[in-house]
This record gives structure tokens, sequence and C-alpha cells, in this order.
């Protein structure tokens, strides 16, 4: 068959309703992806999967984390991108996960806009969403992208319609309430003369005046501040205010796919795309030689192309690890303003990179370590958390 009689065939079973094929069953190939290509599978390679911690400490009320998931998934014979995206689709619909999918944190006007993409190695099919509102799995509708289309990224309202016409159920809403409340709280913080806390009111109290953001600051730095500001004191996580998952998987076959899926920057400017749906700057993927995917300050892996530019390096020779921080120190000599530059001239913000290599070789790697930043891997030794390697010491914000 060919692909546009494939294509064709695949959006008449998905008018059927038939696009639950999408999300295969565990240990089953998707209806959609049998009559592709075959992978190509090159050489046997130790089976591994890394991806930020959301990967690892979100279930869903379920048994399994994403990347446990996952690696049964690519174990077990299933389809390497289907096993990856069955396995983030357990934090995207978590709702205590407020980085990505259902009850990620909103947009300034509190709206969830979820970005996501996704590379199949063998296949060297992409697919890709942005800003898409109202599907709790914007990882699930990035694969239909890469399956369905010619297409690799479809955004905005696009996406919905796109998504609503292949049957997946569109929500009116997916904040939950710790999302909105923490929407409102960042509100007050960032416009307190129009936004009023109650309690504060009933206390009769008001809010003290240093709180104000000075009137002369420019809207998204004070946002920004005061989004951090909820991180400083504890209301959001810290994984989850640039929140992102991302999960990278190498297969006994030694295919390599990756998947990124996120609610983006907290409180981001209404329609603003961060790296995650694009590919070579959230997510990169080549069969021949590895995979990377980050989290973090998007725009600094969309200057740098961050994570093409650490598979071209691993191409070049070098290890997971080294390859990471050779783009990390790109992306600190590339922060050259002020506003992003801590009291030390060093980035104010963290970046942090989930590689593997094809042999199975892996990294995370960040632009600041600490004691609590750390990773998730998978492998035949079970499912873990090994600390993040940093470029820098100390914290972004020193
Ligand atoms: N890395 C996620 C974002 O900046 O949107």
């Amino acid at each position: 068959m060919k692909r546009r009689d494939f294509v064709k065939t695949a959006a008449a079973g998905a008018a059927a309703g038939a696009v639950p094929a999408l999300a295969a069953p565990a240990g089953g190939q998707p209806a959609t992806a049998q009559p592709a290509a075959p992978a190509v599978h090159t050489r046997a390679a130790r089976p591994v999967l890394v991806a930020d911690v959301s990967s690892i400490r979100f279930r869903n009320g379920g048994p399994e984390s994403a990347i446990e998931r996952a690696f049964r998934g690519i174990t077990e014979g299933e389809d390497i991108l289907d096993a990856c995206v069955a396995g983030v689709n357990i934090p995207e619909l978590d709702p205590a996960e407020m980085g990505i999918g259902y009850g990620g944190l909103p947009n300034a006007d509190g709206v969830v806009q979820l970005d996501s993409c996704l590379m199949h190695g063998p296949r060297k099919w992409a697919g890709g969403v942005a800003g898409l509102e109202g599907v709790k799995t914007p990882s699930l509708v990035a694969k239909a992208v890469a399956e369905l289309t010619d297409h690799h990224l479809i955004a905005g309202k696009g996406a919905q319609d796109f998504a609503r016409a292949l049957g997946f159920e569109i929500h009116d809403d997916l904040n939950t309430e710790t999302s909105r409340a923490l929407w409102l709280e960042w509100r007050r913080r960032v416009d307190p003369d129009h936004w009023l806390d109650p309690q504060e009111r009933l206390r009769g109290t008001g809010r003290p005046e240093e709180d104000a953001p000075a009137s002369m600051r420019r809207f998204h730095d004070a946002a920004l501040k005061a989004g951090l500001s909820m991180v400083d004191d504890g209301l959001i996580d810290r994984d989850s205010f640039w929140g992102t998952t991302s999960l990278e998987a190498v297969s006994p076959d030694g295919d390599i796919c990756g998947v990124t899926t996120t609610s983006g920057l907290s409180w981001k400017i209404p329609g603003r795309a961060g790296d995650s749906p694009i590919l070579g700057a959230g997510q990169y993927v080549d069969n021949d030689v590895g995979a990377a995917g980050s989290t973090g300050r998007g725009e600094a892996n969309l200057y740098n192309l961050s994570c093409f530019m650490i598979v071209e390096f691993m191409r070049q020779g070098m290890s997971p690890r080294d390859a990471g921080m050779a783009v990390l120190e790109r992306v600190r000599d590339n922060t050259v303003e002020s506003r992003l530059r801590n009291s030390r001239g060093l980035p104010g913000f963290d970046l942090r990179f989930f590689i593997v290599n094809k042999a199975g070789d892996y990294a995370g790697v960040a632009l600041y370590g600490s004691a609590e930043s750390a990773f998730a891997v998978c492998d035949e030794n079970g499912a873990r958390e090994e600390p993040l390697e940093g470029l820098l010491e100390g914290s972004p914000r020193d």
C-alpha cells in the first residue's frame, strides 16, 4: 500500500471512530502503523529509557509510571514510539502533575495550552502540536500528525480542529482546582491593584507595598518574577514551572525514539510556543546516533537548537554526557542579556537534557545540578532516579 493510500485508509478509519488504534494497546502494534515501511533494525543494544522526573514520580493512580510503562512496552515488542507515548500519557492524564497535560499550569489568560513533539527513529516520522487547547494527551495528537499527515507541526485552533476531526475528546477547560487557584495567585502577584485576595481583605491588611511590581517594569518580566516567587514560596514545584516531560528510548533492537510533552512556561503570553513542539529544540532523534530531549527555559533551546546539536555532537563521536555539556556551555556563552543573567553573570534559568546513544549509553545533564535535581532512568535494573550532572555550581537565582 502506498503512503497516500494508507493515509486515506487511516483517515477513513479515524472518521469511523477508529482513533483509539493510535494509542496502541499494550503489546500490540497500532492498526495505523502496520502497513507502513518496516522499522530498520540495525543491531542489538541495551534497552534503556531516560526522562524528566515527571516520568517516574506520577502514576495517575495506576501501577506504573511513564518510564516503567514505556520500558515494559519496548521490551515486550511493542512499537517503540507507541510504548513511549503510552508512557507519557500517564503523567499527561494525572491531574497532580502541574507541568504537562490535564492540570498543567495555564497561560496568562488562565487557559491551558499544550505543546508536544515526537520522533520515530527507524521510520523517520515526526509530528508535533503547539498551543493545543482542550485535549489532555497532546502527545497522541502529535503522533496522529506524524502518522496521518505529511506535515510535522499543527498549531492553535488548527490543532484542536485536527484532534476533534479524529475523534479526540475536546474538553472546555483543562484546569484543575489547583491550577486555577495558582493562576489566581499569580494574577494577584502581578496585578495586586485589580486582583484581590479575599483572605487578605477580610484581615484588612491588603498587600504590602513592596509586593507590587514597579510600574515601569515590563509585564512579562514581572510575570516571570511573580511566577518564580511562587516557586520560591513552595506553591509550585520547581520541576513544574517550565514543566515538561521528555522521554528518550533505545529498544533492544537498537532503535531510538523520543517524545516531549508540556503545558509550557507557566503564565506564558497566550500563543507562546516553546521548544517542546519544535524538532531540534526540545527533542531530536537520529536512529543511527541517539536522541536528546529537554526541559527548562524553552527559548534557550530554540536559540541554540540544543537537542539537534547534542545529537550532532554524538554523531561526531562525543559521549551523551560530553555532548550535553558542550551544548550547555554554548547556552551559557550565548546568554548575554543581563535580564537573563544572575548576579554572577551566569544564566538565571535552568535547562536539562536527557540523552541516549545507540549503544544504550545515557546521561542526564543540567545547567545547574544540585542534591535535589534528578532525572529518571529505566533499564534492566529497573526504574530509578539518578542525579543530574550540572555544568554550573549553585543555583540560577544566586
Ligand atoms: N521547555 C518547556 C517550555 O519552555 O515551554
